[in-house]
């Protein structure tokens, strides 16, 4: 009998903004599974510091600028990535920005801004790593919407829910597309997390956040580090083209009748 066991020790895994938030709990979770990590973001002043830490605890990491709305920057890091480790196993496209704006007074440069990063940045990753991933009949791991706020819509965020929107699709399409090559592509759509982004919009921080409140309606990155960790492994080589809701929230419409 084929026996599973959950594992991306050896493996190399890219995450894209990964300086604080929950792509730094992503990285430091692989890092702590024994994968090689690569890490980017704007600033190398900003990303350096979470290599340091994971290199502190003798395993290897690789800090790396980069902006994921500047393509040839993008190219870079692959490169510098493959020259170091060979290959890419699992790509995270993590890196994201919002910014809460009613629909109407949000500018050109801002709708153009929370695409580029959100939507466009996945791509520009996604197409760089292909040639990697399709080696390595590896993995793609996106990040998009939570089922309710699809549903129902996210108020002054509506530029960021449509490129959120997109990956979504974007992600069940190229699973299809690279079925027959063996690269998964899956999405995890968070509700809230209590990352530094999230904290600032609800103006506490997660020290602060009463514990149940936690555990029913913001779920700790680290919550998000298990799922990411687990599409990445074999353990769900039938999980193809998914996009996997986190946000503790049951879904009514889906109850079974008793
Ligand atoms: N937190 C939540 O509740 C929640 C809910 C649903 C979905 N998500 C999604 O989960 C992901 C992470 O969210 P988070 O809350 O952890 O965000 P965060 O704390 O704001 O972290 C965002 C990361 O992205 C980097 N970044 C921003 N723009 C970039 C760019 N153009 N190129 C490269 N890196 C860039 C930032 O680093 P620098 O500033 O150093 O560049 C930072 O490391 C995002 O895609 C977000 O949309 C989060």
């Amino acid at each position: 009998m084929m026996s599973l066991e959950t594992t991306v020790d050896g493996t190399t895994v890219l995450i894209t903004g990964a300086s604080s938030g929950i792509g730094e709990v992503v990285a430091k979770r692989f890092s702590a599974d024994g994968a090689n990590v690569v890490i980017c973001s704007r600033t190398q002043k900003n990303v350096e510091p979470v290599a340091e830490q994971i290199r502190d605890s003798g395993n290897n990491a690789l800090a790396i600028e980069c902006d994921v709305t500047d393509r040839e920057a993008v190219n870079r890091l692959f490169a510098v990535t493959a020259e170091e480790f060979g290959t890419v196993d699992t790509l995270i496209n993590n890196a994201g920005t919002r910014v809460m704006s009613d629909f109407d007074t949000i500018s050109e440069e801002e709708w153009k801004t929370v695409i580029d990063v959100n939507l466009h940045g996945t791509y520009h990753c996604t197409q760089a790593a292909s040639e990697y991933l399709k080696q390595a009949s590896g993995t793609v791991i996106n990040f998009g919407l939570s089922s309710a706020a699809k549903q129902r819509g996210t108020p002054s965020l509506s530029h960021y829910s449509a490129a959120k929107a997109a990956v979504i699709n974007l992600t069940t399409t190229l699973a299809y597309e690279w079925a027959d090559d063996n690269v998964r592509v899956n999405c995890i759509a968070p509700g809230f997390v209590a990352t530094p982004a999230v904290e600032t919009g609800i103006g506490i921080s997660a020290a602060e956040i009463d514990r149940t409140e936690v555990e029913r309606s913001i779920a700790l990155p680290e919550e998000i580090a298990d799922v990411a960790v687990y599409l990445a492994s074999s353990n769900s080589s039938h999980i193809v083209g998914e996009t996997i809701t986190v946000d503790g929230v049951p879904r009514i419409d889906e109850m079974p009748e008793l």
